[in-house]
């Protein structure tokens, strides 16, 4: 082979090798092999690589090639332990260069395995074996060529194909098979995160549907719990659910945060579950309450909190309970508190509870009117003094929103 052939023959394969797109490493080593035959003229070959670890490592063919029978694929392992010819140039490092596979001197340290050529009906003759290494100068695998037929009769593979064609190049089949492998295995290292983190995503998806489903559950709870507390008491109707609205739009119109708003919109209902635990002959009485009765009375808000309390998604709920009845200027019940000290949740549920109480009828009192409300929460009148009762912040939140509350009400109106 001339030397300037030899070198175009390198160029093309060097060039093939760079834009061979990494596909996936079994494609990848096919093409090698496919044109390494050619470069060599090879009948049949091979590319095996190197697995496992000390001490337990074996050879595994990547590509197995043959033009003249056609190739049951059979997953087979070359244990470096033989004294096969690629398990020598695996540990060895060194061509192997055969003329005839069944001529080869015995005091050669590897030996001809004739089975797959009396189980095939294949004849092997020349043999070319060489090492695949890595950038580190370590072997990875082994290429096995069989038989080179030279103008379509066999021949024999020559030192001078090794020192011209297979030697300049074998570190680099040996890097891009490496480079290969390592992209092939972040490829399916990313098709494994990827199904992961679709997996994680139906999780979480699961996860919502769960929370919403529990959250749902909470909310059917808790309204079950502030309508059996309801028939307990005069009041009745949509009540609870106007009340629950009028405070959402009280602390909108107040600037408290959403997390507020929306605990508010759900916890007002439950304002007077304490009344569960309230005798029922006093809430039922029909006229006025002696001293001991509006003592018993006064403590629903103590029980409300007794029972709210206990649950952590109820803490809110419960210091409305317990401080609902508290005044602005600390002549409520049932602690007296003043100002501040009373939560701004206790707050807003005292104004949008007096709003309702005012424009429902009572057995005691007519429906109200929405101005007549408006006024008497504004101006207060002989029963409520005003200013005594709601925090002064309330009272203007109140005079921007008072319109929203009339349409709550006309949306809520109980059925007659
Ligand atoms: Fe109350």
């Amino acid at each position: 082979m001339l030397y300037n052939d030899c070198m175009s023959m390198l160029i093309e394969f060097l060039e093939y090798i760079d834009s061979i797109p990494s596909k996936s490493l079994d494609d990848f080593l096919d093409r090698v092999l496919s044109k390494i035959r050619k470069l060599t003229e090879a009948e049949a070959g091979t590319i095996f690589m190197l697995r496992g670890r000390n001490p337990i490592k074996w050879l595994e063919p990547m590509s197995i090639q043959n033009d003249k029978i056609i190739l049951l694929q059979k997953k087979f392992k070359v244990a470096l332990k033989d004294q096969s010819i690629a398990s020598y140039v695996c540990q060895s490092g060194r061509f192997v260069v055969i003329d005839d596979a069944y001529q080869i001197d015995k005091s050669m340290p590897y030996r001809f395995n004739a089975n797959f050529d009396e189980e095939s009906g294949f004849k092997t003759q020349s043999i070319l074996c060489f090492p695949l290494i890595n950038l580190d100068g370590t072997v990875i695998g082994v290429v096995q060529l069989i038989n080179r037929i030279k103008n379509g009769k066999p021949g024999i593979f020559t030192r001078n194909q090794v020192d011209r064609l297979i030697s300049p190049i074998n570190h680099i089949v040996g890097r891009a098979v490496e480079r290969a492998h390592a992209v092939e295995k972040i490829a399916k290292k990313n098709k494994r995160l990827k199904e992961r983190n679709r997996q994680l995503a139906e999780h979480q998806k699961l996860l919502e549907r769960e929370k919403a489903r529990t959250e749902e559950a909470f909310q059917i709870s808790i309204n079950l719990l502030a309508v059996a507390a309801e028939l307990h008491d005069e009041v009745t109707g949509n009540h609870i659910l106007r009340v629950n609205e009028y405070s959402y739009i009280l602390a909108k119109h107040l600037g408290m945060d959403q997390k507020f708003c929306e605990e508010i919109r759900y916890s007002a209902q439950l304002h007077d579950v304490g009344k569960m635990s309230v005798n029922s002959a006093i809430l039922k009485k029909k006229g006025a309450l002696n001293a001991d009765e509006r003592r018993e009375m006064d403590l629903h808000t103590y029980y409300g909190y007794e029972i709210l309390s206990k649950n952590a998604r109820l803490r809110f709920a419960s210091e409305i309970a317990y401080c609902h009845h508290e005044k602005w200027d600390g002549t409520g019940y049932p602690r007296g508190l003043k100002g501040e000290e009373i939560p701004m949740s206790a707050r807003i549920v005292q104004m949008a509870d007096i709003y309702d109480a005012l424009r429902s009828e009572r057995p005691y009192k007519k429906e109200y009117s929405h101005n007549m409300t408006y006024k008497i929460i504004i101006d207060g009148d002989e029963k409520l003094d005003s200013k005594g009762h709601f925090d002064p912040r309330l009272i203007e939140a109140f005079k921007q929103c008072h319109m929203d509350m009339d349409r709550i009400w006309k949306d809520f109106l109980d059925k007659q």
